[in-house]
């Protein structure tokens, strides 16, 4: 395959348009292995790159697409063979590095995980960096000590992409979730995956001068950030945790150590991206056997390159509801 078509993000003069177009295999970055890319996913780092956010990619002309599923065309690597599938998230894939919303990528054989022995491409991608990262939070939780009678588990954003798998996860190792939500629509999805009581998100969304709140949680993934994040520091329950990976509503938050030092929390950074592979290697292949969650396809929405565009505008503006697959043969 020489020719292969690819989202391509333009910058003009500071606007920013979006085609799909055919590219060439030349046209892609220096890399040990050629991969063909069968299933993308969106998360909410695509739609910021999509829209031209330099934090998150420097330059354009741009291929989006922080993650891929697919097989090996060639590699130089000994480990990997033509044939072989495979997936890759997060390092540099679709920020400044050619992405997973174009049908082939090339990258470092060290990005590259072997597909687990459960999963299918597609179901890979379903989880995607989002599934990865509420799996981290989760397994960051577990070892923090976190265990089922200790209380409610909260998960915020929960009917987003990190938000939904870290309910069905919870849900299915035997913790009560709590999923705070601002969509009514979500409800009873988000009850089908396993959650038992839904919070409305504003009830923890708003800023409160008070130093510490009642305790209500065990522990809790929050993707949300901001006042949100301020907010479940304060309402954990002794010795409880919280594991941070997102910031939907603000980068920044405010804290004082109380509850640090008089209630013994913890905040638990978690990062994807530039996690070892052998780290990520291990989890992957949790997700696909132990943690393996048979919810995965009811929260799966399939697009192909026709919806690419409005599915990313939907993520960007954090109505997305569901994990947007896209099937890059469709
Ligand atoms: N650290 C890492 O390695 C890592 C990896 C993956 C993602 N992330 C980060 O995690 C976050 C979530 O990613 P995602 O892919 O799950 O995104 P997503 O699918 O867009 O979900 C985000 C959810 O947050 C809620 N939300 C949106 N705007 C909000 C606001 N202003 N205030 C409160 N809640 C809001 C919405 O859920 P509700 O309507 O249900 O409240 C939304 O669906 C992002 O910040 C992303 O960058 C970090």
């Amino acid at each position: 395959m020489q020719q292969f078509k690819a989202l391509v993000v333009t910058e003009d003069d500071g606007k920013f348009a979006a085609q799909v177009v055919d590219r060439h295999v030349d046209d892609l970055p220096a890399g040990d292995t050629l991969i063909q890319v069968n299933y993308s996913s969106l998360n909410y780092k695509d739609a910021l790159s999509y829209s031209g956010n330099k934090g998150v990619t420097r330059q354009y002309p741009h291929t989006p697409g922080i993650d891929a599923a697919g097989t090996v065309i060639s590699s130089d690597d000994a480990s990997l063979s033509a044939g072989d599938e495979v997936l890759v998230i997060g390092y540099d894939l679709g920020m400044n590095t050619s992405g997973g919303f174009g049908q082939l990528i090339r990258v470092p054989a060290q990005w590259v995980v072997k597909l687990p022995a459960g999963l299918s491409q597609k179901q890979s991608m379903i989880l995607g960096t989002a599934g990865f990262t509420a799996a981290l939070c989760v397994e960051k939780l577990l070892l923090n000590g976190l265990q089922s009678e200790q209380g409610k588990v909260l998960v915020t954003g929960a009917s987003g992409g990190v938000g939904m798998i870290a309910v069905a996860l919870l849900a299915k190792l035997g913790f009560t979730v709590s999923a705070s939500t601002g969509k009514q629509e979500a409800h009873e999805a988000l009850t089908k995956l396993g959650a038992g009581e839904i919070v409305d998100r504003n009830t923890i969304g708003e800023e409160n001068s008070r130093p510490m709140l009642k305790e209500e949680w065990a522990a809790a993934v929050d993707v949300v950030g901001g006042d949100t994040l301020s907010n479940v520091i304060k309402s954990l329950r002794y010795g409880g945790s919280v594991a941070a990976c997102g910031l939907v509503q603000s980068t920044s938050f405010s804290a004082t150590v109380l509850p640090f030092i008089l209630r013994g929390v913890n905040l638990l950074g978690v990062d994807s991206v530039q996690l070892p592979i052998e780290i990520k290697r291990n989890l992957w292949n949790k997700l696909g056997a132990e943690w393996k969650l048979d919810t995965l396809e009811d929260v799966c929405v399939d697009i192909g390159f026709t919806e690419l565009e409005a599915s990313l505008a939907q993520v960007l503006s954090g109505g997305a509801n569901g994990r947007f697959v896209l099937d890059l043969n469709a």
